[in-house]
């Protein structure tokens, strides 16, 4: 039955993470089963004529309906999240599971499933945030979790309700390294960040734009090489996530340069703001306030430029949506300028939706990067770190038929009513962008088409991750001693 597609992708460009090819994509039953010249039948033909067809983007860093360090929740919900995703090129979220301190993980993940099951419009994973690392949770539950298909981990080592010491990451990496699963650090100092924001409120200097001070360039490339020194030690490859300057930026390409497995992760804020959108009037600084925060105009182009060499591996929203107004705002309860300061607002901007056409416009367009590199970063990279290649993140036979069709040339000027999120706010508002995604779908079926989400909730599957590859250790000792086997041999 060669011949028997439910669909035909004809007359466009396939763009891989390797290759460029004018072909066409046949599909059954949700999986692509012939890529070709000419290809004939299929119950349904879509033109793809003068249009890029890449794989779906896969957006492996977002907060979806989760409950904040702050205590707040991030305002997107299943529905909302994965509208926007779809709406912006993207068919699948690895969204976060969070511990709270004293939860169960299992039963943290029992309850972030009951948000997203049922709800998501396309399919989705999870990584587990690890606040609380038990005996319990490292010997037993991360073991059983990480079997099921939860292979990634994020740990962090600032804010208060979640970070973890250095002996408690060691824990995790040890832990991530025996069952094979993938660790994700925010690394930033916490005591830095802590130390300066006590002397910037005691100075009085409490509006948005001192969050960059506290958040000092140097608490950022401290943490990274923390991280990269405990992951050394423990003889494990780690995630650097939402780096944003120039040293931490240094300090992963030095790891990486000696041959550890230190991949690191940007973000569009690093890449489209800067530090003087925290100064916006009034307290209008807020919407781009987020961790690390935006910098300056020199880290941007260092930012890009560890795009463009290799040092980041991929490129996620970090979309963590708090509305500017109201009870899951960037205020929680409401804004007071009395009472209102840097350290008490909601850390986090959305980008779920112009991720990737940001990318493509002031990337692909402005020949920063090639069309495979941006394929790379937006989904097969994201799919090979967190073990679901080539199900996901590629254009191949075999794969799921989660294919993005791109208008190369269509310009569209952002606006906040134009996207399919859930917020009352963009921080890219008025930003000219070329490069548009005109239709795309999930598992063969048309989810997103001229500018209408079709895929209703409950379309999205949960979809089980695989340990990595990319997360095996190197097999390097400390000076000859295995630290987890105990065995010493340093002159062998
Ligand atoms: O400011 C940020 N990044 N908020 C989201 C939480 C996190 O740290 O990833
Ligand atoms: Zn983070
Ligand atoms: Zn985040």
């Amino acid at each position: 039955m060669l011949n028997g597609f439910d669909t035909v992708i004809c007359g466009g460009t396939v763009v891989t993470a390797g290759d460029s090819v004018p072909c066409d994509v046949g599909i059954r039953d949700g999986v692509i089963v012939a890529l070709g010249r000419d290809l004939p039948g299929g119950t349904r033909r879509i033109d793809a004529t003068g249009r890029l067809v890449l794989p779906g983007g896969i957006d492996a860093h977002c907060h979806i309906d989760q409950r904040s360090s702050a205590g707040g929740y991030t305002n997107d919900t299943w529905e909302s999240g994965t509208r926007a995703g779809l709406a912006g090129g993207t068919t699948m979220l690895i969204p976060f599971v969070a511990q709270v301190k004293g939860q169960s993980l299992h039963d943290a993940v029992r309850r972030y499933h009951e948000l997203a099951d049922g709800k998501a419009r396309s399919d989705y994973a999870f990584h587990l945030i690890v606040s609380d690392p038990t005996d319990e949770v490292l010997d037993r539950e991360l073991p059983a979790l990480i079997e099921a298909g939860y292979t990634s981990i994020k740990i962090y080592l600032t804010y208060e309700p979640l970070k973890l010491d250095d002996r408690q990451s060691l824990r995790v990496l040890e832990t991530a390294r025996r069952e094979g699963a993938l660790t994700m650090i925010h690394a930033e100092n916490h005591e830095i960040i802590a130390w300066l924001t006590e002397k910037l409120v005691a100075a009085g200097r409490v509006r948005p734009e001192y969050h960059r001070v506290a958040h000092a360039d140097v608490a950022e490339s401290e943490g990274a090489s923390r991280v990269i020194a405990l992951a050394e030690v423990a003889d494990v490859p780690v995630l650097i996530v939402h780096v944003s300057a120039q040293d931490a930026i240094a300090a992963i390409r030095r790891a990486q340069g000696r041959g550890q497995r230190v991949y690191a992760e940007t973000c569009p804020q690093y890449l489209f703001l800067t530090e003087t959108d925290l100064v916006r009037s009034g307290w209008e600084g807020a919407k781009c306030l987020c961790s690390p925060p935006p910098r300056d105009a020199a880290n941007q182009e260092l930012v890009w430029n560890g795009l463009i060499d290799g040092t980041f591996q991929i490129f996620s929203s970090d979309h963590a949506a708090y509305r500017f107004d109201g009870d899951r705002g960037k205020f929680s309860g409401g804004f007071d300028e009395a009472t209102a300061g840097f350290h008490k607002i909601a850390n986090g901007v959305p980008g779920l939706e112009l991720r990737l056409p940001l990318l493509f416009s002031e990337g692909v367009l402005k020949d920063r990067i090639s069309l495979n590199r941006f394929v790379e970063l937006s989904a097969t990279n994201a799919a090979k770190l967190y073990g679901v290649y080539p199900k996901k993140g590629t254009i191949a036979v075999g794969a799921d038929a989660d294919i993005a069709i791109w208008d190369p040339g269509l310009t569209r000027t952002v606006s906040i009513d134009m996207l399919h999120d859930d917020m009352d706010y963009t921080p890219y508002e008025g930003r000219v962008v070329t490069g548009w995604p005109v239709e795309v779908l999930v598992r063969g079926e048309t989810a997103f088409k001229d500018d209408v989400v079709v895929a209703a909730p409950g379309n999205g599957k949960f979809v089980r991750c695989e340990r990595s590859g990319m997360a095996r250790p190197l097999g390097r000792s400390v000076h000859g001693f295995e630290p987890s086997t105990g065995a010493f041999a340093p002159w062998s």
